[in-house]
């Protein structure tokens, strides 16, 4: 079973090509973690799959019912609350009003946001606490599918471990798929069955690798020595962490 497939895909902005002949499918139930250097078009083929944008050619098969995203920027609603943000999504869902409070408040508790949170304002709230009412309010629609772009990156080092942890959780219920874009291998190798690498220019999947047992029940240990030897030995991974030229100039 496919969650998602992705074939041939090309894409370009106002004529420069930015993907080439990308193939990538993600199974039911499969976190694949897409990694690959800054500006190598990896939020671009995000916004693609997700039907955001439209490819110059090649196709994005979606076998899911219902997609969220979250992505590094929260993106919230200013003139919304906490509660507002997250209800809104759940309104464009079209989920019953009267369902809609304990849906936000059960989708809050996931992300970790207090209930005294819920009645505040975007600029009332930290960076984290902002990507975590993006969180709820991806998680509150029940997705099948999420599409996650460095969602973690502004949280610290606690917290985005729980995040992770509950990413984890949602997909081993059999609920969900997703792809995961992130910079840190040591994160891709926590929370996916799976590591794709993108070509620094966009050019295709360089290739993908298993990370052997299941997320959530991988040690610590196993973890990092799964990322040393990527890292260490691994050609596939050599150039993840190049950072390209053009953003450079
Ligand atoms: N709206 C846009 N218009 C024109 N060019 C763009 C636009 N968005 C991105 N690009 C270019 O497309 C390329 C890929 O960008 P993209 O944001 O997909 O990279 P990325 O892999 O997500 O990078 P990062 O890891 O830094 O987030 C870059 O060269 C970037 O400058
Ligand atoms: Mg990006």
């Amino acid at each position: 079973m496919t969650a998602l497939q992705i074939t041939g895909l090309e894409y370009a902005y106002l004529g420069r090509s930015v993907l080439k002949r990308v193939d990538l499918t993600v199974g039911t139930g499969e976190i694949v973690a897409l990694v690959g250097p800054s500006g190598c078009g990896k939020s671009t083929l995000a916004h693609v799959a997700a039907g955001l944008m439209t490819p110059k050619s090649g196709h994005v098969v979606a076998g899911y019912h219902r997609h969220a995203m979250i992505f590094q920027d929260p993106a919230l609603l200013p003139w919304a609350t906490a509660a507002g943000n997250i209800g809104f999504s759940l309104r464009l869902a079209r989920v019953p009003r009267a369902e809609r409070p304990a849906r936000i408040a059960q989708a809050a508790a996931a992300a970790a946001l207090e209930p005294g949170d819920l009645a505040k304002y975007p600029v009332e709230l930290s960076g984290g606490m902002r990507q975590r009412v993006a969180i709820a309010r991806a998680l509150a629609v029940r997705p099948d599918f999420l599409f996650f772009d460095e969602p973690f990156t502004a949280l610290d080092v606690a917290l985005r471990r729980r995040m992770q942890d509950l990413v984890i959780e949602t997909c081993a219920s059999g609920r969900l798929s997703g792809l995961f874009i992130t910079h840190d291998l040591f994160e891709a190798a926590r929370i996916a069955h799976r590591v794709a690498v993108l070509d620094t220019h966009g050019a295709g999947v360089r290739g993908h690798r298993v990370v052997p047992g299941a997320p959530g029940a991988r040690s610590e240990t196993m973890v990092q020595d799964w990322v040393n030897a990527a890292l260490g030995r691994d050609p596939l991974f050599r150039h993840i962490h190049d950072v390209d030229e053009r953003q450079i100039a």
